[in-house]
């Protein structure tokens, strides 16, 4: 191997990644792949291509061409709760469905339909043929799955939403967000959008009744408050028992995850922002995705090849955490959306089949927005203990003026990942000092100085951000992660582990609520901290 007098090999610091790109000569191509707009570049992870070979005879012995079938067909790949999983079909055309799904399709395009119509009244400013407010400001309460994907799509495609209109999301059943949210809107021109795929979840259902009491409060009568709410559930009994009138309710399938639910009914405040034919483009893009995923062999499907980087990362160089950048001040959500999807679905530690398992699954996935995490936490990326793979994330057509600050930002993603990749010798940085030091103290300094390089990273490139591209991108991850229980062996469509805290919940409220109630019956540390809560507490 050729090194300089640093002791650098043309490609950086000597170390297992360097190494690849000096003895696969053409890494960077056999490594990059476009699919739609998008460009994927894995050459930067630790994976030479005869572990890629190996990677691939993996997921064929654990069944990934199997399961995407069976995903594609409509068969119960949510075993635990007896359901297919239909986010896919939701964003098929009609002519693509597969015929056992029909049934299925016909009632998804009457949602549709019912979108559509409330999209374009609202947009031709006659929301009140389709019996709502003419809205100024959308607020969708939702939570999790009936939040993330929204939010997302309307915060990253900005550029293409309605601009008389604003759109507000609130989450939390923290009242603060209610609080500094309502007062500036007018209650008149205030539509609510009520996502809840249960209809039985606290935090929703709670903002749900604090934004019809506000309503009530600033003079608008019972009679009307019917043109202020609209609601998406896959349980409508339960938001028409809640008092939201039937023809505002848009139903969804039980089967189409709360992860993987932004293109159906969930969509609908983005749909309202954005418009029904950015919204259709964004379903086109999702769908174009799925079309590659569907019908390419395992060695050239994105979402496949993707998912197996990831399983190398997890399960062979037992790297723990991924992170996710997004250097697009518009994509500045995409971290938490990823979160949630890959977390939620594939944070198991049990197979679909019950049995315990003997190896990890799902990594921490964490992130943030570049080039500002730059100068947070990508000090410990380069020079920390842990080794933390990264998914770079840039857009290449900037949707501003400003093409100086469009360079410097594609020139900082760049860098970082060549970065990573080569470090700097220690005996590059001694040589970087000033000569007057000792050579104990250079020694010191430098050995502060160097970086290890050899950290892994991948690189998504859009050619621009819009509603395909978005779509693209957004489902590629979806598939990515449906490969990834496959190849964990668990069910990536259940999420059991975030009832327990639900339950535990429900049952201190009534202790927190009454100060006659004896905290009683939780661990000593939560009963201290009720006391302590309840001597303090001023409401
Ligand atoms: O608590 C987690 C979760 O069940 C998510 O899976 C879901 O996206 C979120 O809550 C919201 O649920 P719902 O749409 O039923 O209100």
């Amino acid at each position: 191997m050729t090194r300089d007098a640093a002791g650098e090999t043309p490609f950086g610091v000597d170390g297992p990644i360097v190494s690849l790109f000096q003895a696969e000569p053409d890494r960077a191509r056999d490594f990059s792949q476009r699919v739609g707009s998008l460009f994927v570049d894995f050459s930067k992870q630790q994976i030479s291509h005869a572990e890629r070979a190996q990677l691939v005879l993996l997921a064929r012995s654990r069944g990934v061409e199997q399961g995407l079938e069976k995903l594609f067909s409509g068969a119960q790949v949510n075993a635990s709760e007896h359901r297919p999983a239909l986010h896919w079909l939701v964003r098929t055309p009609a002519s693509d469905v597969p015929t056992q799904l029909e049934d299925f399709a016909m009632s998804n395009a009457q949602t549709q339909q019912r979108m559509q119509e409330i999209v374009e009244a609202i947009h031709a400013e006659r929301a009140a043929q389709v019996g709502l407010v003419q809205p100024r400001d959308i607020v969708n309460l939702g939570i999790g799955g009936s939040d993330l994907g929204p939010r997302l799509v309307v915060d990253a495609l900005a550029p293409y939403c309605k601009a008389s209109m604003r759109t507000h999301f609130v989450a939390n059943v923290d009242g603060y967000a209610l609080h500094k949210l309502l007062p500036t809107l007018n209650p008149a021109t205030t539509l609510f959008v009520v996502a809840s795929k249960s209809f039985n979840t606290q935090e929703t259902l709670l903002n749900a009744r604090v934004a019809h009491a506000w309503l009530r409060e600033n003079g608008v009568a019972e009679t009307a408050i019917q043109q202020h709410f609209l609601a998406v559930s896959a349980n409508v009994p339960a938001a028409v028992a809640f008092g939201i009138d039937q023809s505002k309710v848009l139903p969804m399938f039980d089967s189409v995850g709360g992860r993987y639910s932004l293109w159906s009914a969930v969509g609908l405040s983005a749909a309202i922002a954005l418009g029904w034919s950015n919204f259709t483009a964004l379903l086109k893009g999702a769908f174009a995705m799925d079309n590659h995923v569907r019908k390419s062999e395992l060695a050239d499907n994105l979402a496949v090849q993707m998912a197996l980087v990831a399983y190398h990362n997890a399960n062979v160089l037992r790297h723990a955490t991924q992170a996710v950048v997004s250097y697009d001040e518009r994509l500045y959500r995409l971290p938490e959306f990823l979160q949630q999807l890959e977390m939620e679905s594939n944070g198991k530690s049990v197979s679909a089949a019950g049995e315990v398992l003997n190896h990890g699954s799902a990594p921490v996935v964490w992130g943030g927005l570049g080039t500002n995490v730059q100068h947070a936490f990508f000090q410990a990326m380069h020079q920390g203990t842990q080794r933390v793979p990264i998914d770079f994330i840039g857009v290449i057509q900037a949707a501003h003026p400003y093409q100086e600050n469009h360079q410097v930002l594609l020139a900082n993603l760049l860098a970082q990942s060549a970065a990573l990749l080569q470090g700097k010798s220690f005996e590059r940085a001694r040589a970087e000092l000033p000569s007057d030091l000792s050579d104990q103290a250079a020694d010191a300094l430098a050995r502060q100085k160097m970086f290890s390089g050899n950290r892994p990273s991948s690189t998504i490139l859009l050619d621009s951000l819009n509603p395909h591209s978005l779509g693209e991108l957004l489902a590629l991850y979806e598939h990515k992660t449906y490969v990834l229980s496959l190849l964990w062996g668990v069910n990536c469509f259940d999420q059991w582990g975030v009832e327990l805290g639900k339950t535990i919940a429900q049952s201190l409220l009534p202790t927190l609520q009454a100060a006659t109630k004896d905290p009683i019956g939780f661990d000593p540390s939560t009963q201290s901290l009720l006391a302590h809560i309840r001597s303090r507490s001023t409401c």
